[in-house]
Protein backbone atom coordinates (compact mmCIF):
# COMPACT_ATOMS: atom_id res chain seq x y z
CA UNK A 1 0.00 0.00 0.00
CA UNK A 2 1.00 3.23 -0.70
CA UNK A 3 1.39 5.61 2.56
CA UNK A 4 0.92 9.08 2.75
CA UNK A 5 3.70 10.58 5.44
CA UNK A 6 2.88 14.34 4.05
CA UNK A 7 -0.37 14.13 6.29
CA UNK A 8 -0.44 15.93 9.15
CA UNK A 9 -2.07 14.25 12.27
CA UNK A 10 -2.93 16.44 15.79
CA UNK A 11 -1.27 14.24 18.03
CA UNK A 12 -2.15 16.44 21.20
CA UNK A 13 -4.38 14.91 23.79
CA UNK A 14 -3.00 11.60 23.21
CA UNK A 15 -0.45 11.01 25.94
CA UNK A 16 1.97 11.79 23.51
CA UNK A 17 5.16 12.92 25.05
CA UNK A 18 6.46 14.91 21.96
CA UNK A 19 3.55 16.92 22.07
CA UNK A 20 1.69 16.90 24.99
CA UNK A 21 4.82 17.15 27.02
CA UNK A 22 6.37 19.94 25.31
CA UNK A 23 5.19 22.63 27.93
CA UNK A 24 6.38 21.22 30.77
CA UNK A 25 9.57 19.99 28.70
CA UNK A 26 10.68 24.02 27.46
CA UNK A 27 8.91 26.22 29.08
CA UNK A 28 6.66 27.36 26.01
CA UNK A 29 3.59 27.10 24.44
CA UNK A 30 2.98 25.93 20.82
CA UNK A 31 6.79 24.98 19.81
CA UNK A 32 7.33 22.95 16.81
CA UNK A 33 7.85 19.36 18.08
CA UNK A 34 11.01 18.30 17.28
CA UNK A 35 12.48 16.29 19.62
CA UNK A 36 11.76 13.19 21.31
CA UNK A 37 13.01 10.68 19.24
CA UNK A 38 9.35 9.29 17.78
CA UNK A 39 7.76 9.78 13.96
CA UNK A 40 4.88 12.22 13.52
CA UNK A 41 4.01 9.43 11.21
CA UNK A 42 1.45 6.98 11.84
CA UNK A 43 2.67 3.33 12.40
CA UNK A 44 2.57 0.64 9.25
CA UNK A 45 -1.32 -0.72 8.80
CA UNK A 46 -0.75 -4.41 9.36
CA UNK A 47 0.26 -3.24 12.30
CA UNK A 48 -2.88 -1.45 13.38
CA UNK A 49 -4.72 -4.49 11.76
CA UNK A 50 -3.24 -7.22 14.36
CA UNK A 51 -3.02 -4.87 16.80
CA UNK A 52 -7.07 -4.50 16.63
CA UNK A 53 -7.73 -8.14 16.16
CA UNK A 54 -5.74 -8.73 19.53
CA UNK A 55 -7.83 -5.99 21.70
CA UNK A 56 -11.01 -7.45 20.05
CA UNK A 57 -10.15 -10.74 22.13
CA UNK A 58 -10.96 -9.10 25.84
CA UNK A 59 -8.28 -11.11 27.87
CA UNK A 60 -4.92 -9.15 28.58
CA UNK A 61 -3.32 -11.50 30.79
CA UNK A 62 0.42 -12.65 31.41
CA UNK A 63 1.58 -13.51 28.27
CA UNK A 64 4.83 -15.02 26.56
CA UNK A 65 6.78 -14.29 23.35
CA UNK A 66 5.40 -17.44 20.62
CA UNK A 67 7.60 -18.92 18.23
CA UNK A 68 6.47 -16.74 15.59
CA UNK A 69 7.71 -13.97 17.11
CA UNK A 70 11.17 -15.39 17.27
CA UNK A 71 11.02 -16.64 13.31
CA UNK A 72 10.38 -12.98 12.57
CA UNK A 73 13.13 -11.56 14.22
CA UNK A 74 15.40 -14.49 13.03
CA UNK A 75 14.13 -13.56 9.48
CA UNK A 76 14.30 -9.92 10.02
CA UNK A 77 17.98 -9.84 11.11
CA UNK A 78 19.03 -12.34 8.61
CA UNK A 79 17.29 -10.96 5.48
CA UNK A 80 18.88 -7.24 6.66
CA UNK A 81 21.93 -8.00 7.97
CA UNK A 82 23.23 -11.10 6.57
CA UNK A 83 23.56 -12.35 10.39
CA UNK A 84 22.12 -16.05 11.11
CA UNK A 85 20.87 -16.41 14.57
CA UNK A 86 19.71 -18.77 16.94
CA UNK A 87 16.20 -18.53 18.76
CA UNK A 88 17.67 -19.34 22.38
CA UNK A 89 19.88 -16.26 21.95
CA UNK A 90 16.91 -13.83 22.03
CA UNK A 91 15.59 -12.42 25.24
CA UNK A 92 12.95 -9.89 25.41
CA UNK A 93 12.98 -6.50 27.36
CA UNK A 94 10.57 -3.82 27.71
CA UNK A 95 12.80 -1.25 26.18
CA UNK A 96 16.85 -0.80 24.53
CA UNK A 97 17.39 1.57 27.91
CA UNK A 98 16.34 -1.71 30.09
CA UNK A 99 18.54 -4.07 28.25
CA UNK A 100 21.24 -1.49 28.86
CA UNK A 101 20.60 -1.32 32.29
CA UNK A 102 20.97 -5.42 32.67
CA UNK A 103 23.76 -5.81 30.15
CA UNK A 104 25.60 -3.22 32.09
CA UNK A 105 25.06 -5.14 35.34
CA UNK A 106 25.65 -8.28 34.21
CA UNK A 107 28.81 -7.15 32.84
CA UNK A 108 30.39 -5.26 35.25
CA UNK A 109 30.98 -4.91 38.81
CA UNK A 110 30.51 -1.54 40.93
CA UNK A 111 33.19 0.22 40.48
CA UNK A 112 34.16 -0.62 36.90
CA UNK A 113 34.84 1.16 34.02
CA UNK A 114 32.20 1.62 31.00
CA UNK A 115 33.38 3.73 28.17
CA UNK A 116 30.78 6.11 26.20
CA UNK A 117 31.81 7.94 22.92
CA UNK A 118 30.21 11.21 23.77
CA UNK A 119 28.21 13.28 22.49
CA UNK A 120 25.74 10.53 22.90
CA UNK A 121 22.42 9.50 23.71
CA UNK A 122 21.65 10.35 27.50
CA UNK A 123 20.67 7.71 28.92
CA UNK A 124 23.31 5.58 28.74
CA UNK A 125 25.44 7.77 31.33
CA UNK A 126 22.72 7.14 34.05
CA UNK A 127 22.57 3.36 33.10
CA UNK A 128 26.52 3.48 34.02
CA UNK A 129 26.30 5.38 37.14
CA UNK A 130 22.89 3.18 38.54
CA UNK A 131 25.02 0.35 38.23
CA UNK A 132 27.80 1.91 40.41
CA UNK A 133 30.14 2.00 37.72
CA UNK A 134 32.87 4.49 36.46
CA UNK A 135 31.99 6.79 33.14
CA UNK A 136 35.35 6.58 31.17
CA UNK A 137 34.47 8.74 28.11
CA UNK A 138 36.24 8.56 24.82
CA UNK A 139 35.00 11.40 23.02
CA UNK A 140 34.22 11.12 19.20
CA UNK A 141 36.37 13.55 16.69
CA UNK A 142 34.89 15.70 14.57
CA UNK A 143 36.81 16.11 11.45
CA UNK A 144 35.21 18.52 8.94
CA UNK A 145 32.30 17.53 9.36
CA UNK A 146 32.46 13.98 9.85
CA UNK A 147 32.89 11.99 13.23
CA UNK A 148 34.96 9.39 13.81
CA UNK A 149 35.68 7.56 16.48
CA UNK A 150 38.99 7.47 18.42
CA UNK A 151 40.33 4.13 18.68
CA UNK A 152 43.85 5.73 19.69
CA UNK A 153 42.18 7.41 22.39
CA UNK A 154 40.00 4.27 23.24
CA UNK A 155 43.24 1.75 23.43
CA UNK A 156 44.31 4.88 25.88
CA UNK A 157 41.84 3.86 28.27
CA UNK A 158 43.16 -0.17 29.10
CA UNK A 159 45.61 0.97 31.53
CA UNK A 160 46.22 -1.93 33.93
CA UNK A 161 44.09 -0.70 37.07
CA UNK A 162 47.13 -2.20 39.27
CA UNK A 163 50.47 -4.17 38.31
CA UNK A 164 50.01 -6.45 41.13
CA UNK A 165 47.82 -8.75 41.86
CA UNK A 166 46.10 -8.69 38.03
CA UNK A 167 46.63 -7.33 34.74
CA UNK A 168 43.26 -7.69 34.31
CA UNK A 169 41.83 -4.29 32.64
CA UNK A 170 39.33 -2.49 34.44
CA UNK A 171 37.92 -1.48 31.39
CA UNK A 172 34.75 -3.84 31.26
CA UNK A 173 32.87 -2.91 28.19
CA UNK A 174 31.63 -0.27 25.90
CA UNK A 175 28.61 0.73 25.01
CA UNK A 176 27.97 1.38 21.20
CA UNK A 177 25.74 3.45 19.33
CA UNK A 178 24.97 2.32 16.02
CA UNK A 179 23.73 4.37 13.93
CA UNK A 180 25.04 6.74 16.64
CA UNK A 181 22.38 9.66 17.65
CA UNK A 182 22.92 12.35 17.92
CA UNK A 183 25.42 12.62 15.29
CA UNK A 184 23.77 10.51 12.93
CA UNK A 185 26.73 8.44 12.23
CA UNK A 186 26.50 5.08 10.33
CA UNK A 187 29.53 2.82 11.16
CA UNK A 188 31.25 1.22 8.08
CA UNK A 189 32.30 -2.23 8.19
CA UNK A 190 35.91 -1.42 8.43
CA UNK A 191 35.33 1.21 11.57
CA UNK A 192 33.25 -1.63 13.56
CA UNK A 193 36.36 -4.18 12.05
CA UNK A 194 38.75 -1.42 13.59
CA UNK A 195 37.01 -0.92 17.10
CA UNK A 196 36.49 -4.44 17.51
CA UNK A 197 40.24 -5.64 17.55
CA UNK A 198 40.80 -3.00 19.96
CA UNK A 199 38.53 -4.12 22.13
CA UNK A 200 38.69 -7.95 21.83
CA UNK A 201 42.15 -7.26 22.42
CA UNK A 202 41.88 -5.92 25.99
CA UNK A 203 38.74 -7.99 26.71
CA UNK A 204 36.74 -5.16 26.43
CA UNK A 205 33.01 -6.48 26.22
CA UNK A 206 30.71 -4.58 24.01
CA UNK A 207 27.06 -3.27 24.33
CA UNK A 208 25.47 -2.73 21.01
CA UNK A 209 22.64 -0.43 20.64
CA UNK A 210 20.94 -0.63 17.56
CA UNK A 211 18.28 0.26 18.32
CA UNK A 212 18.33 2.62 14.87
CA UNK A 213 19.53 -0.04 12.56
CA UNK A 214 17.28 -0.39 9.76
CA UNK A 215 17.16 3.51 9.83
CA UNK A 216 19.26 4.51 6.76
CA UNK A 217 19.69 7.40 4.76
CA UNK A 218 20.57 6.67 0.74
CA UNK A 219 23.50 4.41 0.28
CA UNK A 220 24.86 4.02 4.06
CA UNK A 221 24.66 0.74 4.38
CA UNK A 222 24.27 -1.06 8.65
CA UNK A 223 27.03 -3.64 10.06
CA UNK A 224 25.60 -5.10 12.49
CA UNK A 225 28.73 -5.13 15.13
CA UNK A 226 28.22 -8.64 16.53
CA UNK A 227 28.43 -9.70 12.86
CA UNK A 228 31.54 -9.08 12.34
CA UNK A 229 33.32 -11.75 13.43
CA UNK A 230 32.41 -14.62 15.11
CA UNK A 231 34.87 -13.80 17.81
CA UNK A 232 32.77 -10.51 18.42
CA UNK A 233 29.47 -12.27 18.30
CA UNK A 234 30.77 -14.03 21.24
CA UNK A 235 32.14 -10.82 22.55
CA UNK A 236 29.22 -8.36 22.22
CA UNK A 237 25.22 -7.68 23.51
CA UNK A 238 23.09 -6.11 21.02
CA UNK A 239 20.34 -4.35 21.41
CA UNK A 240 17.62 -3.94 19.07
CA UNK A 241 13.70 -3.13 18.60
CA UNK A 242 10.95 -2.48 16.44
CA UNK A 243 10.18 0.32 17.41
CA UNK A 244 11.97 3.19 15.99
CA UNK A 245 11.65 1.72 12.71
CA UNK A 246 8.09 1.23 12.60
CA UNK A 247 7.04 4.14 15.65
CA UNK A 248 6.17 1.74 18.03
CA UNK A 249 8.09 3.13 21.54
CA UNK A 250 5.23 3.12 23.47
CA UNK A 251 4.47 -0.08 23.36
CA UNK A 252 7.49 -0.83 25.30
CA UNK A 253 8.95 -4.23 23.78
CA UNK A 254 12.72 -4.82 22.82
CA UNK A 255 15.09 -7.34 22.76
CA UNK A 256 19.02 -8.17 23.43
CA UNK A 257 20.73 -10.54 20.91
CA UNK A 258 23.53 -12.65 23.10
CA UNK A 259 25.26 -15.34 22.09
CA UNK A 260 27.73 -16.47 24.47
CA UNK A 261 25.67 -18.43 27.21
CA UNK A 262 26.98 -17.15 30.55
CA UNK A 263 26.17 -13.58 30.14
CA UNK A 264 22.62 -14.61 28.99
CA UNK A 265 22.33 -16.16 32.03
CA UNK A 266 24.01 -13.01 33.46
CA UNK A 267 22.08 -10.80 31.89
CA UNK A 268 18.30 -12.69 32.50
CA UNK A 269 19.53 -12.66 36.52
CA UNK A 270 20.63 -8.80 36.43
CA UNK A 271 16.99 -7.81 35.12
CA UNK A 272 14.38 -6.10 37.62
CA UNK A 273 11.38 -8.16 37.05
CA UNK A 274 10.29 -11.82 35.97
CA UNK A 275 11.21 -11.21 32.18
CA UNK A 276 7.90 -10.83 31.38
CA UNK A 277 6.80 -8.83 28.12
CA UNK A 278 3.95 -6.89 26.60
CA UNK A 279 1.51 -8.47 24.89
CA UNK A 280 0.42 -5.61 22.30
CA UNK A 281 4.51 -4.98 21.86
CA UNK A 282 4.40 -8.49 20.88
CA UNK A 283 2.03 -8.52 18.25
CA UNK A 284 3.00 -4.90 16.90
CA UNK A 285 6.75 -6.11 16.60
CA UNK A 286 5.59 -9.43 14.35
CA UNK A 287 3.01 -7.97 12.22
CA UNK A 288 5.69 -4.88 11.70
CA UNK A 289 8.65 -7.51 10.82
CA UNK A 290 6.58 -9.70 8.95
CA UNK A 291 4.47 -7.00 6.70
CA UNK A 292 6.62 -4.06 7.08
CA UNK A 293 9.15 -3.51 4.10
CA UNK A 294 6.90 -1.93 2.29
CA UNK A 295 6.55 0.66 5.06
CA UNK A 296 10.07 1.08 5.55
CA UNK A 297 11.08 1.41 2.10
CA UNK A 298 8.54 4.07 1.27
CA UNK A 299 9.94 5.87 5.03
CA UNK A 300 13.65 5.81 3.98
CA UNK A 301 12.54 7.46 0.61
CA UNK A 302 10.21 10.25 2.05
CA UNK A 303 13.08 10.87 5.50
CA UNK A 304 16.27 11.02 2.56
CA UNK A 305 13.68 13.89 1.07
CA UNK A 306 13.63 15.32 4.38
CA UNK A 307 17.16 15.25 5.13
CA UNK A 308 17.66 16.45 1.36
CA UNK A 309 15.40 19.31 2.12
CA UNK A 310 16.88 20.11 5.55
CA UNK A 311 20.61 20.33 5.11
CA UNK A 312 20.69 21.98 1.47
CA UNK A 313 18.27 24.76 2.87
CA UNK A 314 20.81 25.61 5.72
CA UNK A 315 23.73 25.34 3.47
CA UNK A 316 21.73 27.76 0.77
CA UNK A 317 20.43 29.88 3.72
CA UNK A 318 21.20 30.07 6.89
CA UNK A 319 25.15 29.35 6.65
CA UNK A 320 26.24 30.41 9.83
CA UNK A 321 24.64 27.25 11.12
CA UNK A 322 25.67 23.95 9.70
CA UNK A 323 24.20 20.21 9.49
CA UNK A 324 26.32 17.57 10.06
CA UNK A 325 25.52 15.34 7.35
CA UNK A 326 22.46 12.86 8.41
CA UNK A 327 23.48 8.91 7.74
CA UNK A 328 21.51 6.82 9.53
CA UNK A 329 18.40 7.49 12.12
CA UNK A 330 16.04 10.34 11.22
CA UNK A 331 18.02 13.18 13.46
CA UNK A 332 19.95 15.88 12.41
CA UNK A 333 22.95 17.48 14.38
CA UNK A 334 23.12 20.55 13.77
CA UNK A 335 26.34 23.03 15.17
CA UNK A 336 25.73 26.23 16.14
CA UNK A 337 28.92 27.21 17.71
CA UNK A 338 29.82 29.87 15.38
CA UNK A 339 26.67 31.67 16.68
CA UNK A 340 28.89 32.55 19.26
CA UNK A 341 26.29 31.94 21.98
CA UNK A 342 26.66 30.03 25.16
CA UNK A 343 23.83 27.41 25.79
CA UNK A 344 21.56 29.27 27.60
CA UNK A 345 22.00 31.79 24.85
CA UNK A 346 21.29 29.46 22.76
CA UNK A 347 18.45 27.45 23.78
CA UNK A 348 16.70 31.02 24.28
CA UNK A 349 17.35 31.30 20.72
CA UNK A 350 15.59 28.47 19.43
CA UNK A 351 13.30 28.20 21.94
CA UNK A 352 11.89 31.83 22.12
CA UNK A 353 13.07 33.46 19.12
CA UNK A 354 12.45 30.22 16.73
CA UNK A 355 9.66 28.59 18.57
CA UNK A 356 11.16 25.53 17.91
CA UNK A 357 11.50 22.40 20.74
CA UNK A 358 14.11 20.50 19.93
CA UNK A 359 17.04 18.80 22.42
CA UNK A 360 19.92 20.83 23.50
CA UNK A 361 23.62 19.35 22.33
CA UNK A 362 24.61 19.57 25.72
CA UNK A 363 22.42 17.38 27.11
CA UNK A 364 24.43 14.38 25.15
CA UNK A 365 27.74 14.92 27.18
CA UNK A 366 30.96 16.93 25.95
CA UNK A 367 31.64 17.46 22.85
CA UNK A 368 27.68 18.86 22.53
CA UNK A 369 27.81 22.35 23.46
CA UNK A 370 26.78 24.68 20.48
CA UNK A 371 24.89 21.92 18.94
CA UNK A 372 20.63 21.42 18.37
CA UNK A 373 19.24 18.11 17.60
CA UNK A 374 16.24 18.30 15.17
CA UNK A 375 14.13 15.06 14.48
CA UNK A 376 13.07 15.01 11.22
CA UNK A 377 10.51 12.27 11.03
CA UNK A 378 7.76 14.72 10.42
CA UNK A 379 5.70 15.84 7.08
CA UNK A 380 8.07 17.85 4.90
CA UNK A 381 5.72 20.89 5.37
CA UNK A 382 7.19 20.70 9.25
CA UNK A 383 10.47 20.61 8.27
CA UNK A 384 9.90 23.73 5.94
CA UNK A 385 8.36 25.22 8.68
CA UNK A 386 11.18 24.72 10.81
CA UNK A 387 13.59 26.36 8.03
CA UNK A 388 11.32 29.14 8.00
CA UNK A 389 11.55 30.18 11.47
CA UNK A 390 14.80 29.40 12.05
CA UNK A 391 16.00 31.74 9.08
CA UNK A 392 13.54 34.13 10.67
CA UNK A 393 15.49 33.89 14.35
CA UNK A 394 18.76 34.16 12.49
CA UNK A 395 18.31 36.95 10.15
CA UNK A 396 21.44 38.37 9.01
CA UNK A 397 23.92 35.54 9.95
C1 LIG B 1 20.23 5.14 20.83
C2 LIG B 1 18.95 4.96 21.56
N1 LIG B 1 18.82 3.93 22.41
C3 LIG B 1 17.68 3.70 23.10
C4 LIG B 1 16.59 4.54 22.94
C5 LIG B 1 15.36 4.30 23.75
O1 LIG B 1 14.92 3.02 23.60
P1 LIG B 1 13.73 2.43 24.47
O2 LIG B 1 12.61 3.41 24.43
O3 LIG B 1 13.42 1.13 23.83
O4 LIG B 1 14.29 2.27 25.86
C6 LIG B 1 16.67 5.62 22.05
C7 LIG B 1 15.53 6.52 21.87
O5 LIG B 1 15.63 7.57 21.33
C8 LIG B 1 17.88 5.82 21.35
O6 LIG B 1 18.01 6.82 20.48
Amino acid sequence: MQYDFDRLVDRRHTHSSKWDLSHAMFGEKDLLNMWVADMDFPCPQPVVEALRRRVEHPFYGYTFAPDSLYDAIIEWVGKRYGWSIKKEWIVFNPGVIEGLYSAIKALAKPGDEIVVQPPVYYPFYQAIKQAGCQLVYNPLRLEGTRYTMDLEGLEGKFRPATTFPTHYPRVKALVLCSPHNPVARVWSRGELEELGRVCLANRCAIIADEIHCDLTVGEARHTVMASVSKELEQHTITLMSASKTFNLAGLHTSYAIIPQAQWRDQFRQARVGHGSVNLFGLVAMEAAYRHGDDYLRQLLDYLKGNVGLFTGYIRENIPAIHVVPPEGTYLAWVDMRRLGLDNLQLQRLIRQKARLAVNDGYAFGPGGDGFQRFNLACPRSVVREALGRLEAALPGR
